[in-house]
């Protein structure tokens, strides 16, 4: 257990374990835009997706070890499979530390938008069998259907760049026909979670296979609003937010430039070699 106490002034810190975090900082940074923001992708170590638990958890207690000995006031866990496995391990190491992940705004989201509280969850291996998302969502709504699907392929096919087209929609019809076409009308969920940093970036490939029927939802902005309404219960929120543009700074661990050119496609906007640190942890 660390001490630690937040100061108001300090950035936003927040990581995951690549450039898919980027989704939801692009959400924080357009509800935030006075903050500043220090984020750390551990491309070094990815895909977490796969990997066991406690290599995970170790991983994320180290990369915030780092974010704070940097300074920050408030940590965003940007990675579902991190979300889902250390957000606990976490909390305890940094009790004073506020620290906010993606699955409980997923779920919140997706129990917002089901009418018939028939859910899907597609995410990678680790969150899947973890259970975490299904939990969350039963737990906000007792008696709700969910189905969660492991959807690994979609990790690196949207770190290639190829958001859309022939390939990733085959690739979708495979994991998703089972859930949504080879089914009655009656059986298929009325709601698919995104629950992955990357697969946002695939919704209209996505959208083209489950049809226009489902509601397709991200934790992106409901966590952005959570992290707002976290810093101003606080007083944490940064004192000259109105009248400031706050800066963003990324840290990686493997090949910057690699990082800020992916990263660019991520965020839809140009992230600068200058911006990019690569640190060890
Ligand atoms: N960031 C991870 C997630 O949201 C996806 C990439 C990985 O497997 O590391 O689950």
């Amino acid at each position: 257990m660390h001490t630690f106490r937040p100061q108001s002034q300090l950035p936003i810190g927040m990581f995951d374990s690549g450039v898919g975090g980027l989704t939801v900082l692009d959400a924080l940074n357009r509800a935030l835009p006075g903050e500043d923001i220090l984020y750390l992708g551990d491309t070094a170590r990815l895909p977490y997706g796969t990997k066991s638990p406690e290599t995970i958890t170790r991983y994320a207690l180290q990369i915030a070890e780092k974010l704070v000995e940097r300074g920050i006031k408030i940590l965003i866990v940007a990675c579902n499979t991190a979300s889902a496995v250390a957000l606990d391990a976490l909390t305890a190491a940094w009790p004073a530390l506020p620290v906010i992940g993606v699955v409980l705004p997923g779920a919140k989201a997706a129990c917002a938008a089901s009418q018939n509280g028939h859910i899907a969850v597609i995410a990678t291996q680790s969150t899947i069998k973890g259970g975490a998302y299904q939990r969350a969502i039963r737990a906000l709504r007792p008696g709700c259907r969910v189905i969660g699907k492991a959807c690994p392929l979609f990790v690196p096919i949207a770190e290639e760049g190829w958001m859309d087209g022939p390939i990733v929609e085959a690739v979708a019809a495979r994991y998703l026909s089972p859930i949504f076409l080879d089914v009655p009308k009656s059986e298929r969920p009325d709601c698919l979670v995104l629950a992955c940093t990357h697969f946002p970036l695939l919704k209209s490939a996505i959208r083209n296979v489950v049809g226009p029927d489902p509601a397709i939802v991200d934790a992106a902005a409901i966590t952005a609003e959570t992290v707002a309404s976290t810093l101003a219960q606080g007083g944490l929120g940064h004192p000259e937010a109105t009248q400031r543009r706050g800066s963003i700074h990324y840290l990686t661990t493997d090949d910057a430039a690699r990082f800020a050119h992916i990263g660019s496609l991520f965020l839809g906007r140009p992230i600068a070699d200058t911006d990019v640190e690569l640190v060890d942890l």
